[in-house]
């Protein structure tokens, strides 16, 4: 039986109703939201209007203008990093940091701006009291990853909100993996910026991300064009989400994140973190006790997502087989995360990644891990 397990790149399968949304929106509605005024076009602005209302619940944002759609979690990032620092700025970031932060960071070092990495903590992915020491110095950013795309860490960001708030520092949080599984709560935790992904555990297509700026920070928009409203100035509208969104936007996949969130609702996000934390559990058990298996286990687990190593069996090596023999979805190496790989001890290698998502079964598991032994087996005789 085909097995996935690499929730974490992107979820699959979707729930009912997703496909549906995005097959209605490209075969009935048509139209492109605010760029006329006939049926088609109102329809695909309220189906846009409903998306932003469906994310701002999600996010914890009161005012659903404040939600501006991206193409995905990375190009939130960029407009952040790059659309707020600036040459002689400083950035804070932590260990454990994706490199949708850390290339554009790379970047735009050229160009000025410096960015320093928090070290890890004894037992967690990152030492709060250094961060607090790294923070107190008054950068102008703050960056940390809500829960780790490589071991499913939940970052301690309620007491990193706070340290950032207690020394005026922006926090701005890239929720591309645990939106949708844990609550993000912008406003409540007085975040600074919020990125994340719709097609991960937000259930929805591949081509939106969604991008939270808090009203006092002046971030710049990175295009400027077409936002089917004040079309006599020749300026870009300076207004949230306007500012923001240039171009036609992505209705299929809007109508189709609007969907996937409609079942996460639906659900409960308890429901879902319940279910996927509760299959990493066995599966961090049941690994453990194979001889040669190391699980990298987060100091507090956020999502499902685990990473192991195998002794000495390469990680390609294991994913290759799980997927040819066996049918088995899993991510192996870096994770395009080199960054948390070296402050976790697995770079260069990387390791083998399984990502449960809300509708992997226990049986899935099992035969997953069944499937392991068996290729680890063969490899030590
Ligand atoms: N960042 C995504 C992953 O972890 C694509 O696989």
């Amino acid at each position: 039986m085909p097995v996935y397990l690499d929730n974490a790149a992107t979820s699959f399968p979707k729930p009912p109703g997703v496909a549906e949304a995005v097959t209605t929106a490209i075969g009935t509605i048509g139209g492109s939201p605010g760029r006329g005024a006939h049926r088609h076009a109102r329809q695909a602005m309220s189906i846009m209007k409903e998306c932003r209302a469906k994310a701002a619940l999600v996010l914890g944002v009161s005012d659903p203008d404040r939600v501006i759609f991206t193409g995905n979690a990375t190009e939130s990032l960029n407009v952040v990093l790059k659309g707020f620092l600036r040459p002689g700025d400083r950035v804070v970031i932590s260990g454990m940091e994706h490199n949708s932060v850390v290339r554009p960071l790379q970047r735009i070092s050229a160009q000025g701006v410096a960015y320093v990495i928090s070290p890890r903590g004894s037992c967690e992915e990152i030492d709060m009291a250094a961060f607090e020491t790294m923070v107190a110095t008054k950068p102008r950013l703050a960056v940390m990853v809500h829960a780790s795309n490589v071991n499913g860490a939940l970052m301690p960001v309620d007491r990193a909100a706070e340290i950032c708030a207690r020394h005026g520092v922006p926090l701005l949080l890239d929720a591309a993996q645990s939106a949708g599984v844990q609550p993000i709560l912008a406003e409540a935790r007085g975040l600074g910026m919020v990125a994340c992904s719709g097609h991960k555990s937000l259930l929805g297509p591949a081509g939106v991300g969604l991008l939270y700026v808090r009203p006092d920070l002046e971030v710049s928009q990175l295009m400027e064009g077409g936002t089917g409203s004040r079309s006599e100035d020749f300026n870009q509208p300076e207004f949230c989400p306007d500012r923001y969104e240039s171009g036609t936007p992505n209705l299929p996949g809007l109508a189709g994140l609007s969907a996937g969130i409609d079942f996460i609702l639906r659900e409960g996000l308890e429901r879902i973190r319940e279910h996927e934390l509760g299959l990493a559990t066995i599966l961090e058990n049941k690994l453990s006790e194979i001889s040669g298996v190391k699980v990298l286990s987060p100091g507090v687990r956020g999502i499902g997502t685990i990473s192991f190593v195998a002794g000495s069996m390469n990680a390609a090596d294991i994913g290759f087989i799980l997927d040819e023999a066996f049918e088995i979805a899993v991510r192996a190496g870096l994770h395009c995360a080199p960054l948390a790989h070296r402050t976790l001890g697995t770079f260069p290698e990387g390791t083998v990644r399984v990502s449960p998502g809300y509708s992997t079964t226990e049986e899935e598991i099992e035969y997953f891990l069944k499937s392991l032994r068996s290729i680890l087996d063969k490899g030590r005789r």
